[in-house]
């Protein structure tokens, strides 16, 4: 081995000349500014690789094509185009291929570098040097917390801090209203937050963080972060705004991941290129997993007119624009939609950076029918459909022959009613027949024909029901055959992806170069090595691109997805834009301790839940949320953490607590979407779903609202489907993010419909009348105190209960009875700000 290496060494340094001769005389129109003819020729893996004719060069081979280009052997490439090379310069060429095509690999001669460290870099030169400043294009730096007492986090927050003082920790009960509500997305039962309160172990906290971790409603909460993140939807949105019947097996795949701890990274692979990473039928649970995980690449818009209307190619465009778009956001805080029609105008991406971008996807196929049955059930099922098709053909086929000899004499029968000259020129053999004859024949042949009808008309009744049975028997083969359980994914159709054009402004009818699949040029402006997977079935463009986005050393990655855990733990982020980590994005409030948290993340496996752990269990996360101290004077926005943020529940929070308090929620782990009742003006007012009542066309494309009845539907809110053109009445108001782009910070607004919802929709009347049901035992004063507990996880305060037992004595002596009381009591608490913030 070393002594190849250091033959390698030798070659490089004899054949110096051809390499520098490449660079001086072909890499102005083959390298990172341009690759004419698909080409680049500023590295050796690029050469190698070749341009849209196949390998420039094949180490020994004399007539690889870069040596015919150099030596004018066809007037179809010449190359340099304008001046000839010298007879020696062609000879060194020569014998540079003939000996291998070596070349040194010292980071100069691999090709251009990074942009920080060489001037032909092209975002330097687009840039003029600006630009490089971007903090969060260096990589995360190890930087060990400031000296003193207490966990990493917290000295990193209280060297920000400064003189201002943290603020007290948070009393028992909001602790763990406050980690029920951030790890499971619904709050604490009374019994739970009373064994915390009177849990006299010093490691009570802990024990409890690990408990909830643990908790399957873990995965459901941080799916539905994940689902905004990556604009998850069960329909494909437009007019039509189809269902997708199979997507909701993505949305487990990711509460199962999520649930299991997967490794951020692995978790980042499988979604961008888990199909490539399966030979054929999958053989494990985990194969068919990463089948699921691609549907990532099928969240997008699509619009399936596209096809009627001759828009194909724009359909693609669009689509391969909102998976880098997407996937930009979503793993790497990187606004590539800005460098679709050009430079980006504050980032250092160039458009070329977009394209190549693109490039990694350009393979992508919709899968729509992957089947996910592992292999020895693969197999049986196969077998199954293969018998079942022989058994149909068997039937068909004895059905056939049994209307044969009918069908012969019905044909015999009418040619004897032909004309005589008819019938004459039907016994003269085709091939001695005029053109006129044929035609002359030609109507007659047509009545020669015998339709199925024909025959059957003539069939006695025995046989006519016999030929009945028989195609009934063959249609019913057709549908005894068992199902394969199938997934929306995605595939290849072999080694060779699509070129990738450059389009200039982003016009699809303006294509420019070739554009290989790159990475940020910024960081490295040479084309990414991919190698296609053994089997040949995908370009390996996808795996080579998931491979850099879930690496250590991606400055990226880490930082986003920490960032986003963190946000959702504090109401805001350390880089309070979570999809935006360029110059129009914030900047991190605590810049060490972002990285600190990165490196962590790496350093623990990319395990997600040792982040949760490592925050939660901090001071910083358990501090008291009040506005008040010297911190509310020094820094009132709270940018420095000196308090814990009070936050306002999602939507589907709100939805869920009311259903878990009520008594009213339904288990659900997992499967099909469930469609609540949905007033019929809504219906009607959408387009695509009013077509369903009059076109059944409409209908088969599952474009309705398919109602279930509405106590099924009592489930999470991740199990609601997700329609894009009608989002559901009651979660909308709350500030439900538009499904169309990455989404990792929803608004928070308050408006006058969030109260309308609140007090008087179907909803809440339901709940708030089972939740009465639920505390209405024992004498009113208990009730109370019960309804309270359950609702806040606190009983009521003196002055609240003789409220609340003077209304229900107010009820009592009008209706006689306390029970509307009740109600009323319990539609007060699921109103109440106390129930939809935490502090
Ligand atoms: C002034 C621009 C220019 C320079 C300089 C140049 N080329 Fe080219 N090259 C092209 C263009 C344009 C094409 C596309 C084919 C064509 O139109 O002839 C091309 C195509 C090629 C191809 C075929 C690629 C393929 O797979 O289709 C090879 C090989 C090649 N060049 C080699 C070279 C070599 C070797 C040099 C330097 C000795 C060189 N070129 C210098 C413009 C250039
Ligand atoms: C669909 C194509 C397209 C997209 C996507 C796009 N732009 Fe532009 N933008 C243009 C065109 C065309 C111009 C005018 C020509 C030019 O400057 O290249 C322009 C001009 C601009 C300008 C002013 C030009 C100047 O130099 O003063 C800014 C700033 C800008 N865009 C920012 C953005 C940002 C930020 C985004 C992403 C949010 C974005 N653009 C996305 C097409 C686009």
């Amino acid at each position: 081995m070393l002594l190849t290496l250091a033959l390698a060494a030798v070659l490089a340094d004899a054949h110096e000349g051809a390499v520098s001769l490449l660079r001086s005389r072909c890499v102005s129109c083959h390298g990172p500014d341009k690759q004419k003819g698909g080409l680049r020729l500023d590295g050796r893996a690029a050469l190698l690789k070749g341009g849209e004719h196949g390998p420039a060069a094949v180490p020994g081979d004399a007539k690889s094509l870069l040596l015919r280009a150099v030596r004018h052997e066809s007037p179809d490439l010449v190359m340099p185009p304008k001046e000839r090379l010298s007879a020696d310069e062609v000879a060194a060429l020569e014998r540079w291929v003939r000996d291998g095509a070596p070349w040194a690999e010292t980071a100069a001669a691999a090709g251009t570098g990074d942009a920080w460290s060489d001037p032909a870099n092209p975002i330097r030169k687009i840039w003029g040097g600006k630009r490089l400043d971007l903090w969060s294009l260096r990589p995360p730096a190890h930087r060990d917390p400031p000296p003193g007492p207490g966990l990493s986090i917290d000295r990193f927050v209280r060297a920000r801090l400064g003189t201002i003082p943290p603020s007290p920790e948070a009393d028992r009960r909001t602790l763990i209203r406050r980690l029920s509500f951030d790890l499971t997305g619904l709050p604490p039962s009374p019994e739970e937050v009373e064994a915390f309160e009177s849990d006299p172990a010093p490691d009570a906290w802990e024990r409890l963080v690990d408990r909830l971790l643990a908790s399957p409603r873990y995965g459901e909460r941080w799916a539905r972060h994940w689902l905004d993140v990556v604009r998850y939807a069960d329909t494909n949105g437009f007019e039509r705004d189809e269902f997708k019947p199979l997507m909701h097996r993505y949305r487990d795949y990711v509460v199962r991941s999520l649930n299991a701890d997967k490794p951020f990274d692995v978790f980042v692979r499988e979604q961008l290129a888990g199909d490539e990473a399966v030979r054929g039928v999958p053989k494990t649970p985990e194969e068919a997993d990463r089948l699921v995980a691609v549907g990532f690449l099928r969240l997008g818009t699509y619009d399936s007119t596209q096809d009627l209307f001759d828009e194909k190619r724009k359909g693609h465009n669009e689509l391969m624009a909102d998976l880098v778009n997407t996937a930009g956001q979503a793993f790497l805080g990187l606004t590539f939609a800005c460098a679709n029609c050009h430079d980006h105008k504050y980032d250092p991406i160039s458009q070329a950076d977009h394209f190549r971008f693109r490039a990694f996807f350009a393979g992508v196929q919709r899968a729509d029918d992957a089947i996910l049955d592992l292999a020895p059930e693969r197999a049986r099922l196969d077998a199954a459909h293969a018998a079942l098709d022989a058994e149909a053909k068997d039937l068909k086929a004895q059905r056939d022959e049994l209307l044969r000899p009918l069908r012969d004499c019905i044909a015999v029968e009418r040619r004897e009613g032909f004309p005589e000259e008819v019938r004459a020129l039907l016994d003269k053999p085709e091939g001695e027949r005029s053109a006129e004859e044929k035609k002359t024949l030609k109507p007659w042949l047509e009545k020669l024909k015998v339709s199925d009808a024909d025959v059957l008309k003539a069939l006695d009744a025995d046989a006519t029901s016999r030929a009945g049975e028989l195609e009934k028997a063959a249609a019913a083969a057709e549908t005894r055959k068992p199902a394969y359980t199938r997934a929306l994914s995605v595939r290849e159709a072999g080694p060779t992806a699509p070129e990738t054009r450059l389009f200039y402004q982003g016009d699809l009818h303006e294509p420019r170069e070739v554009v290989p699949p790159g990475f940020l040029s910024v960081l490295d402006p040479n084309p990414a090595a991919v190698r296609p997977p053994e089997g040949g079935a995908s370009s390996g463009r996808r795996a080579a691109l998931a491979e850099w986005i879930a690496s250590a050393s991606n400055p990226f990655t880490a930082r986003v997805i920490v960032n986003r855990l963190w946000r959702h733990h504090f109401g805001r982020g350390l880089v309070a834009t979570p999809d935006d980590f360029g110059y129009a994005g914030a900047r991190p409030t605590h810049p060490e301790l972002l990285d600190w948290l990165a490196l962590e993340l790496v350093r623990g496996g990319w395990s997600l839940k040792r982040i949760h752990r490592a925050i939660l269990l901090s001071e910083t996360w358990r501090q008291s949320s009040r506005h008040a101290g010297p911190g509310a004077a020094a820094d009132p926005d709270n940018r420095l953490l000196w308090r814990q943020h009070p936050r306002r529940l999602e939507a589907e929070t709100i939805r869920d607590a009311m259903l878990a308090v009520s008594g009213l929620l339904l288990p659900k782990e997992a499967g099909p979407p469930l469609w609540p009742p949905v007033p019929d003006d809504l219906l009607e007012a959408q387009p695509g779903i009013l077509e369903v009542k009059s076109d059944k066309g409409a209908r088969d494309r599952l474009q309705g609202w398919m109602t279930d009845p509405e106590e099924k539907t009592w489930v999470r809110s991740l199990f609601l489907v997700q329609k894009r053109v009608l989002p559901l009445p009651f979660l909308e108001p709350f500030d439900l993010p538009d499904m169309t782009v990455a989404c990792g910070k929803r608004d928070v607004t308050v408006v006058a419909p969030q109260a309308l919802q609140l007090l008087n929709s179907g909803l809440t009347a339901k709940a708030s009348a089972a939740f009465a049901a639920r505390i209405a035992v024992g004498p009113p004063a208990g009730s109370i105190r019960r309804a309270f507990r359950l609702a806040l996880g606190r009983p009521p305060t003196p002055a609240e209960e003789e409220i609340a037992l003077r209304g229900f004595e107010r009820w009592s002596s009008i209706r006689g009875e306390g029970r509307s009381a009740l109600v009323d009591l319990c539609r007060a608490l699921l109103n109440v700000n106390e129930f939809i913030y935490l502090d």
